[in-house]
């Protein structure tokens, strides 16, 4: 598998010092920040949205490289992942990791002005990609691994993810129990593709995550594990540690 990359949900960290926190993360050994966007619509929660990406991203360094340390990491929990592109462009996401179920018919019904803007998880990477960010597809504990094997093999790379976030909760809430029924998908996504980035986000900390590491995970969020620490920089240090062993 591909290094560790430890990824800390600010969902969990104090948003009235929301600069702040996400600074000190990243001095505290962090290398990315995954930035949860929730509308109220596909998810049951609502956070943030562009302008306050914007103001956080002024404290911490772009990265300089693809992947590289201050990477923000937005994972787009939201009905119209299509239409919200640019504006993260804009606001300074570097990842931009839509769900399957939001960018396909199958998703639950929905309201005509939303169909609308759902697309093709193909034809979204590649829009992506012409956006200069790079590309997630996330997938939810009901969603079959299946789904993904005929994306990753799109001819063309400009159609193909840079990630796949496995989710280990029902997307919407920090601090849930870890599903460790979702762990056979991550081993199914590794056994196939030694090199590809396998994000696991949900109930990851000290308890899970040697079993998320042995399935070949290697993007590792925690919010609660992580923010709720007396020590954050030592749990994210075990974390890498468990993955890179
Ligand atoms: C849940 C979010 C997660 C959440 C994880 O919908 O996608 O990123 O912040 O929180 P913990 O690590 O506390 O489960
Ligand atoms: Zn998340």
């Amino acid at each position: 598998a591909p290094p560790a990359i430890i990824a800390p949900s600010i969902l969990s960290a104090d948003f009235g010092n929301l600069g702040h926190e996400c600074s000190r993360t990243i001095s505290q050994g962090a290398d990315w920040l995954h930035v949860d966007i929730m509308d109220g619509h596909f998810v049951p929660n609502l956070t943030f949205g562009p302008p306050v990406v914007v103001k956080i991203r002024s404290h911490v360094a772009k990265p300089t490289e693809a992947y590289g340390k201050g990477t923000f990491d937005c994972h787009m929990m939201i009905a119209e992942p299509k239409k919200w592109v640019k504006e993260f462009k804009n606001a300074g996401c570097d990842l931009y990791c839509f769900h399957y179920e939001a960018a396909t018919s199958s998703a639950a019904e929905s309201p005509e002005a939303i169909s609308e803007l759902k697309t093709s998880p193909r034809e979204l990477i590649r829009y992506i990609h012409d956006n200069g960010m790079l590309a997630g597809i996330a997938i939810k504990p009901g969603t079959s691994v299946d789904v993904l094997w005929e994306i990753l093999e799109s001819p063309d790379a400009k159609d193909r993810p840079d990630m796949v976030l496995v989710m280990t909760v029902e997307p919407g809430f920090g601090g849930q129990k870890f599903m460790a029924s979702c762990l056979p998908k991550v081993e199914a996504l590794r056994t196939r593709y030694p090199d590809l980035n396998i994000e696991v986000d949900g109930g990851l900390g000290p308890g899970t995550i040697d079993q998320a590491a042995d399935a070949g995970a290697n993007v590792i969020v925690a919010g609660s594990a992580v923010f709720g620490a007396k020590d954050p920089a030592e749990v994210i240090a075990l974390l890498r540690e468990a993955v890179d062993k």
